[in-house]
């Protein structure tokens, strides 16, 4: 059985989907839910499922990343996870974290990537006149939002859609493929799935 930690920074809806879905014979379980942020929805929510958790906030950390990331390797060892999911985690990882987690850190990112990395990416897709938007699940690299795809999904953007529109629809996929690849991942499957 794979153990997997997954980190948040908000509501966590991400992580409750991943959890939902670890159960029955899927290959992994659920160990941890750690966020940068002690009041995150999502950790009352993770609590609430009989997850373990913890907080280490970024804050007192300032400019000092390394420090943070130390802080935040504590429980994540004491965890032994071996997938680490980013669900909706909003920190920038230094390349020396990211290579603590090579090859088993997973990201979901809400655009179609390439398109998009960073912020904002709803309001980049509207801007730009897309027909269609959507999320990527994808390998996290020392490069931000770049690693190798495992996954995306596909919504419409329809005329008139807010950026909160779009980010709704799209994140109800975000919920289907997130699960679905995690799935595959954890089952040695390093092929990229595409979800309409
Ligand atoms: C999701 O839309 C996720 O794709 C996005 O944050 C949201 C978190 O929602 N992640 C990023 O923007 C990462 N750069 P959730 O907390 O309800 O899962």
């Amino acid at each position: 059985m794979k153990r997997v930690a997954i980190l948040i920074s908000g509501g966590g809806s991400n992580m409750v989907a991943l959890v939902r879905s670890m159960t029955g014979d899927h290959p992994a379980r659920p160990v941890l839910v750690a966020s940068n942020d002690p009041d995150a929805g999502g950790l009352v929510r993770a609590r609430e499922m009989g997850i373990e958790t913890a907080a280490v906030d970024h804050r007192p950390f300032g400019t000092d990343r390394a420090g943070f990331e130390a802080a935040l390797l504590e429980p994540l060892f004491a965890a032994r996870p071996d997938i680490v999911c980013l669900a909706g985690f909003m920190r920038v990882l230094t390349p020396d974290f990211v290579r603590r987690f090579q090859g088993r850190m997973l990201n979901i990112h809400p655009s179609l990537l390439p398109k998009y990395p960073g912020l904002h990416t709803h309001q980049r897709a509207i801007d730009a006149g897309d027909a269609e938007a959507g999320c990527t699940v994808h390998e996290v690299t020392a490069e931000l939002d770049a690693g190798p795809i495992l996954g995306q999904a596909r919504v419409p953007v329809r005329p008139g859609d807010t950026a909160d529109d779009l980010a709704a629809r799209v994140l109800k996929v975000e919920h289907q493929l997130y699960p679905a690849v995690l799935r595959r991942f954890a089952d040695g499957e390093r092929h990229p799935i595409y979800l309409d």
